[in-house]
Parts: C-alpha cells; structure tokens; sequence
C-alpha cells in the first residue's frame, strides 16, 4: 500500500510523517509499536534519537548518567542525530509513500531543551528547521499522563528521568503549550489508561489523517 500525495501544505511529498511525543514512561514505545503492527507494510517504525549509526552513538551518549552536557550542545547533539534520521531513512521512506511512525521528534527537543531546559522554543526550532530542512509531521500524538503516574511505573532511570519529577512537569507544560499552538497537528491523549484504548484511539487519529491523504488506513 501506498500513501498517496498528501494534501497538506507543509510538504508536498508522498507519505505521512506521524510522531508519537511525551514525558519519559508516558508510553511512547509501547505505542508506536501497536501502531505499526496496526498500520501492516505501509509502516515503518523510527526512534530518536537513533536509527542511524550516527545517531544510536549520539543517543548512547544523551542518556549517560554519568555525561555532563550543557544545554546547547545537548540541544545540537538532538539536531544532529535528527538530521542523519531525516535525511538517511525518514524522507527515502516518505517519498516511497511510507507512513513514518517516530517514536519522537522535533517536538522532543522543543518541550525538553527550549522550554524545560529554557533555551527557548524559537531558538530551538530554528536550528532544527535548519538540521530537518523544514520537515514537519503531519500528526503528531501527545500521549498525556502526569509525572507522578509515570514515575511510578518503575524501571531504570536515563540522564533525564534521574533529574527528577520537576524536569518532567516542564516539559509536560512545553507540550501542552506547543500542541495548544497547533491544534490541527496535535492529538492529546489521555495516557493513563490500558495500552489497547490509548492504542484504539491512536489509530482513531492516524487513520483520520490518511483518509484526508486519500488512502484506505491500515491492515488492522
Ligand atoms: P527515550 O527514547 O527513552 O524516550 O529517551 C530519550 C530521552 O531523550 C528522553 O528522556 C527524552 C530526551 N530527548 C530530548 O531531551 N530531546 C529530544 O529531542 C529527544 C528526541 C529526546
């Protein structure tokens, strides 16, 4: 199956770019992963930072508890990671009439550097505008749970969740200011649920935007 030319404005380009986005723990994997074994061949799954040789190396060292890294070049090490993905796997794909589901993306680096860190969400948008050559997603899922609930659903902790329940909250806020910005992108969902009704109504929101890109949605 291919995904014909998408309306949208923002790239004329066969395809869809879906994101999944979050606080750590909010279930970002688990459902990109449902997502995908939904959506059949059409799919193809990416997680960032990584995917590339570039960027697994850069994502080994973003999530070292023991790397001190400033706000800036930690920022710069996202974009980079991001620029290899995009260029090297996200756009082939997307110009085959793929559906990309990354597991994160720019809106990562907009909520956890530009408004948690405070870099500032316009600066951090220029220079991945710059790192992506300006590609957007058409639909990005804000899955939606509170810190202390995801805090408490265990496991080890990387350079980001051992900051602490207060670095989570503003990001949280990030998210929620960014999908406020751009309503027609973002889909809020409540995250607090079992994984099959977040999955249900994840796969409610991406096939609503295939069917404006005028394809039939999915294996499943
Ligand atoms: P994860 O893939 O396990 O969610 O880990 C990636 C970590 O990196 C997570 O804590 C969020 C953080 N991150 C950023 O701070 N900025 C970014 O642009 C991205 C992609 C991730």
């Amino acid at each position: 199956m291919r995904v014909r030319d998408c309306v949208l404005p923002s790239r004329p380009m066969p395809g869809l770019l879906v994101t999944l986005e979050g606080i750590d723990r909010s279930g970002k994997t688990t459902q990109s992963r449902l997502l995908c074994e939904a959506l059949g061949d059409v799919a193809v799954a990416v997680r960032e930072p990584g995917g590339t040789v570039v960027g697994e190396r850069v994502r080994e060292l973003l999530k070292d508890p023991a790397a001190e890294i400033g706000a800036e070049a930690e920022a710069l090490l996202f974009a980079a990671a991001r620029a290899e993905l995009t260029a090297r796997v996200i756009r082939p794909a997307l110009e085959e009439g793929r559906v990309v589901v990354s597991d994160r993306f720019l809106d990562s680096s907009l909520a956890y550097q530009g408004s948690a860190r405070g870099l500032g969400i316009d600066e951090v948008a220029r220079i991945n505008r710059w790192a992506t050559a300006d590609l957007m997603p058409d639909l990005t899922v804000l899955l939606e749970l509170d810190p202390d609930a995801a805090a408490g659903r265990g496991g080890e902790e990387d350079r980001f969740e051992a900051e602490g329940a207060a670095l989570q909250r503003q990001v949280l806020a990030g998210y929620r200011e960014l999908a406020a910005a751009e309503p027609a992108r973002w889909a809020r969902i409540d995250a607090d649920r079992p994984r099959e009704q977040v999955h249900a109504d994840v796969l409610r929101a991406v096939r609503e935007v295939m069917a404006v890109a005028g394809e039939p949605a999915g294996a499943a």
